[in-house]
């Protein structure tokens, strides 16, 4: 049986739901995979996050750089988000030597081309299941399970916090700005809602999806955005006369010409599986070719519905590393060798 250690950069809601759910399932992952996932290193600022997780004085840092300067540290779980300083962890790590698993949405929105030719002339992999759609298995989907298609359509209920609110607008028949306000009291909704509410979350998980399912480079800043903002009790109440329920779509399709990516408020007949996605959930609804429709509904947040698809991309690298193989290039995401398709918007 081989010792995979692992570094956790970030132990607030999911990276603390990550140090539990490794913890918890350990001697089950020895049975069933015979591998022994170990938390050498865990970094957070607060001690507090330490004791809260029962972690020892050794496994603990409020510096990052113990981590990823760890000879023994096989893979880096980034768990902090923003750019600075993940980009410089994701960058000290590959050159280290380490992979690095991640569900850094901004910054894997907007960067991937760079980390990927960083990660390939360094030897590793990078793997981001939990940047886009949480604990719904679909970015691997995207990039194994439907390799045999032609994807056609990618378009997805992407954000958790806009479905809430236009869910108990449809329900409530109440305004975006009372809903807002009793979503934010409520914690559903942060503080400043900008992120969610105009878009730009679900811009760089369309960028993120939209890339592995049709091969090209999406970033973020290609995504044509708008959010919710402007969406009334009125509009909701037309569209429900008219069979339809209002979404926050996220979009990537195939058209003549290349790519078409896009994210805004969407009429969505109440026949299609997308209607009724209720409340903070998230769907994925992806057409290829051979396969047709296909539909992976889950929670696209929360402490463990992510952790459970950030370890499952740490079993992706431990997998082939404890047989004494490299994961391969060609299996990750945005590897620098497939070939590129246009963007159109
Ligand atoms: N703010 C995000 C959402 C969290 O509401 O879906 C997960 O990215």
């Amino acid at each position: 049986m081989r010792t995979i250690n692992i570094g956790l950069v970030g132990l607030g809601t999911v990276g603390g739901g990550v140090a539990r759910l490794i913890m918890n399932h350990h001697d089950d992952y020895v049975k069933n995979y015979g591998i022994d996932l170990h938390l050498k290193k865990c970094c957070s600022l607060y001690q507090s996050d330490a004791d809260r997780l029962g972690l020892s004085a050794d496994q603990f840092t409020t510096d990052w750089h113990d981590v990823v300067s760890d000879p023994d540290i096989d893979i880096v779980i980034e768990l902090i988000g923003g750019t600075h300083p993940a980009m410089d962890i994701f960058e000290e790590s590959f050159k280290s030597g380490k992979h690095v698993v991640s569900a850094n949405k901004a910054l894997l929105g907007r960067n991937t081309e760079h980390l990927a030719r960083l990660a390939a002339e360094n030897g590793v992999s990078f793997r981001c299941e939990a940047a886009a759609a949480g604990g719904i298995p679909v970015v691997h989907a995207l990039e194994h399970e439907l390799n045999g298609n032609e994807i056609l359509t990618i378009a997805g209920i992407m954000n958790g916090t806009t479905n809430y609110i236009l869910s108990r607008m449809k329900h409530e028949g109440s305004d975006f700005a009372e809903v807002l306000a009793d979503a934010q009291a409520l914690g559903y909704a942060e503080a400043d809602p900008s992120a969610d509410v105009d878009g730009f979350d679900a811009a760089s998980k369309i960028a993120i999806l939209g890339s592995m399912g049709f091969r090209t480079r999406i970033t973020t800043d290609d995504v044509y955005m708008q959010g919710i903002r402007d969406i009334s009790a009125a509009d909701i109440e037309v569209a429900e006369e008219l069979g339809c329920t209002i979404k926050l779509l996220a979009i990537a399709r195939k058209t003549d010409t290349g790519v078409d990516v896009r994210v805004h408020p969407t009429m969505i007949p109440n026949g299609h599986p997308l209607a009724s996605v209720d409340g903070a959930m998230n769907a994925v609804y992806v057409v290829g070719d051979a396969v047709g429709e296909t539909m992976f509904y889950g929670a696209g947040a929360g402490s463990f519905p992510t952790a459970s698809a950030v370890v499952g991309d740490v079993f992706a690298l431990a997998e082939p590393i404890s047989q004494g193989q490299k994961p391969l290039p060609e299996a990750e995401p945005f590897s620098v060798n497939r070939p590129i398709r246009t963007i159109d918007n």
